[in-house]
Order: structure tokens, then C-alpha cells, then sequence
């Protein structure tokens, strides 16, 4: 997985030291309230440790969960993630949709400083540079900050879908630059 650098930011692998971080990341149900259908924030340690060990099994050319690290305090101040979004459907796991989804789940530490937007933007250029033509966030309706984040990286509103996850979502999409 390629190490991201923007002015403020590093968005690099998951370290396994990283599951102190993660674990208060995923409690918090102000992180994780919008996330996941139904949300359901972590209670144990255990499971960021293995989300972690999940990240770090990613073997994608083009796909990465990056930790987002704060390069002035060395922080880390969240998740990062270009992924495969499922489609909504009956037989559980979801099958994949041949999308590729780009996710955001920050800190509130650290909200409210540009930086999720500044690493989203970042996860972006890296996937159209990578070769993906298109790349879709969905958020949930009642998401403002999230919206607000697809708005600041230039990502186009489609209006609402149930394509994904089993959920009604807005749906936004970016697409390469033309060259
Ligand atoms: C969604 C989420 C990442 C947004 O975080 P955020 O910090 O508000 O987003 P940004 O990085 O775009 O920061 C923008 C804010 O920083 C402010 N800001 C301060 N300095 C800034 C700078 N240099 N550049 C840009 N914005 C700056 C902006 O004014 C804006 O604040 P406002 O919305 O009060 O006007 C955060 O709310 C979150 O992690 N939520 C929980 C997880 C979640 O729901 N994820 C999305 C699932 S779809």
C-alpha cells in the first residue's frame, strides 16, 4: 500500500501499535453512528486489533485503508479508506458491486480542521492515478459533516439510492480528470 503525503498530513499503513487509536476511534458512537447497518460501535480492544490485522491483509492494486497521521504532533487522527462497496442483497456476506467506494471516519479530536477533506482529496487523486475512472461516497441522509466532506473534494451529488449496504444513502461520485 503507497504512503500518501499532503501539507499536514501522512496517510500510511495500519500498524498493529495502532490499536489503542483504532479501539477509541470505533467506541465512540459519535464516530460510528453513521457507519455500518445497524452501527455498532467496538468493546473490545480485540476487535480493533483485528480490524487492523484485516487492513493489513489488503492485497489491492489500487484499493488501501490508510491510518491518517497528523505530521506536525505525530497524532493519528483517522481512517482513510478506498474500498470495494457492496451492493444491497438478500444473501449475506454482500456480494460486491464492482464500485469502488472512498470513506472517511475521523477522530473528534481532530474534527474541524480540514483534515479529513485534506486526505480525502489526497485518497482521490491517488485512485484516479491509479487508474479508476469513478469512485462513489454514500453517506447517510442525516450525515451532514460527511456530505459536507464530498462537497469540499468535488464530489457530485446524485441524490438518494438503495444500491449499497442494504440502505437508503445519498449518493455522490467523482470521476477521473479527463487527460
Ligand atoms: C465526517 C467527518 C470525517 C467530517 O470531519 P470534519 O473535520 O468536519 O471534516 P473536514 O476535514 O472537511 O473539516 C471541515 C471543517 O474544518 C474547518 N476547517 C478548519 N481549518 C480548515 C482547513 N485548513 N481546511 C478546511 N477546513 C478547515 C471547516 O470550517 C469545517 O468546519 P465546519 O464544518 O464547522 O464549517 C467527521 O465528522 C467524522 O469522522 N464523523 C464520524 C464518522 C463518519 O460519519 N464518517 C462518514 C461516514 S459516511
Amino acid at each position: 500500500m503507497q504512503t500518501l503525503e499532503t501539507d499536514r498530513l501522512i496517510l500510511r499503513p495500519w500498524e498493529p501499535e495502532d490499536a489503542d487509536f483504532a479501539f477509541d476511534l470505533y467506541s465512540r458512537w459519535e464516530v460510528q453512528r453513521f457507519i455500518g447497518n445497524p452501527p455498532q460501535v467496538m468493546t473490545e480492544r480485540s476487535q480493533a486489533e483485528e480490524r487492523i490485522s484485516a487492513w493489513r491483509l489488503l492485497d489491492d492494486p489500487v484499493h488501501a485503508v490508510w491510518a491518517v497521521q497528523i505530521k506536525e504532533s505525530g497524532q493519528l487522527a483517522g481512517n482513510l479508506l478506498l474500498k470495494s462497496i457492496p451492493a444491497s442483497g438478500e444473501s449475506l456476506p454482500l456480494q460486491p458491486s464492482g464500485d469502488t467506494e472512498i470513506g472517511w471516519h475521523f477522530h473528534p479530536d481532530h474534527w474541524g480542521h480540514g483534515y479529513a477533506s485534506e486526505a480525502a482529496a489526497a485518497a482521490l487523486r491517488y485512485a484516479f492515478g491509479s487508474g479508476l475512472t469513478r469512485v462513489v461516497a454514500v453517506t447517510a441522509p442525516a450525515n451532514a459533516a460527511s456530505r459536507k466532506v464530498c462537497g469540499r473534494i468535488g464530489m457530485k451529488h446524485l441524490g438518494q439510492t438503495a444500491r449499497y449496504y442494504n440502505a437508503l444513502c445519498e449518493l455522490f461520485e467523482a470521476n477521473a480528470p479527463q487527460p
